[in-house]
């Protein structure tokens, strides 16, 4: 699949390119293109060293949403009303949000938008037709980052579109030990983006480090 990363030279869109490139065409987006551009030579080349082929080129956050099937939207939630408005050509493409709105006092919290979540605040955002899927909300991008590290978690996914989601939920089972499950429509989208918070609370208070979900 054809796979466009708006914000893809962050943190979690570097990781998941680094998990996807080897099954897809990974487009990572950016602002500036020739810092896509050196973020995805960087992976390459890391990836090469590990005697993996990656197809990935970086480009702009437009062409991303041009060439991509699906997008991922991996940019911070205060951030997404000014990069969507700036885009266009969403429309009928399968958009993966891993958004999580979050605050932070003497701990985290839950800082959702009026419409609940990020995922139904973009839906607000996006055009009618475009398939949105909340994905990937809870895995720290640390671990995506690093191949050494065995993805043996769970991933919630949740959307309102049947085929779109069971894409992205074929998607997920092919990266290292994943496994997905159907958390039924958007509307689920507000209980997935506040595990975040949770696991952030529990690493923090906890001593622990990139903490995972597991469902049994
Ligand atoms: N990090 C994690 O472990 C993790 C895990 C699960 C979910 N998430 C979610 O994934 C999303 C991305 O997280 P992240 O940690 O990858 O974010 P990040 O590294 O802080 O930022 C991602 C990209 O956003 C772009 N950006 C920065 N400022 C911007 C602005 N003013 N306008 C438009 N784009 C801007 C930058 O790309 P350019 O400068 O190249 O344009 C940057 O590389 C968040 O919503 C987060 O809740 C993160």
């Amino acid at each position: 699949m054809k796979i466009g990363i708006i914000g893809g030279t962050g943190d979690i869109g570097e990781g998941l390119a680094h998990r996807l490139s080897h099954n897809h065409e990974i487009y990572i987006g950016s602002r500036d293109k020739d810092k896509a551009c050196e973020t995805s030579e960087c992976m390459i080349k890391a990836l090469s060293e590990r005697g993996i082929s990656a197809r990935c080129s970086g480009v702009t956050n437009q062409e991303a949403v041009d060439l991509g099937d699906i997008v991922v939207l991996s940019i911070n939630y205060k951030h997404l009303e000014s990069t969507i408005s700036s885009l266009s050509g969403f429309e009928d493409k399968i958009i993966i949000t891993p958004v999580n709105p979050i605050g932070k006092s003497d701990h985290f919290f839950y800082d959702p938008p009026v419409e609940g979540s990020a995922a139904l605040a973009i839906k607000r955002m996006l055009p009618e037709s475009a398939k949105i899927v909340a994905a990937f909300n809870n895995i720290s991008a640390q671990k995506w980052k690093n191949l050494d590290e065995r993805l043996d978690y769970s991933v919630a996914v949740c959307g309102d579109d049947p085929s779109a989601k069971k894409i992205v939920i074929d998607l997920v089972q092919e990266v290292s030990e994943l496994r997905a499950y159907d958390a039924g429509p958007l509307d689920v989208s507000p209980i997935i983006e506040s595990i975040t918070p949770l696991i952030l609370n529990i690493a923090k208070f906890n001593n622990m480090k990139d903490v995972g979900i597991k469902f049994y």
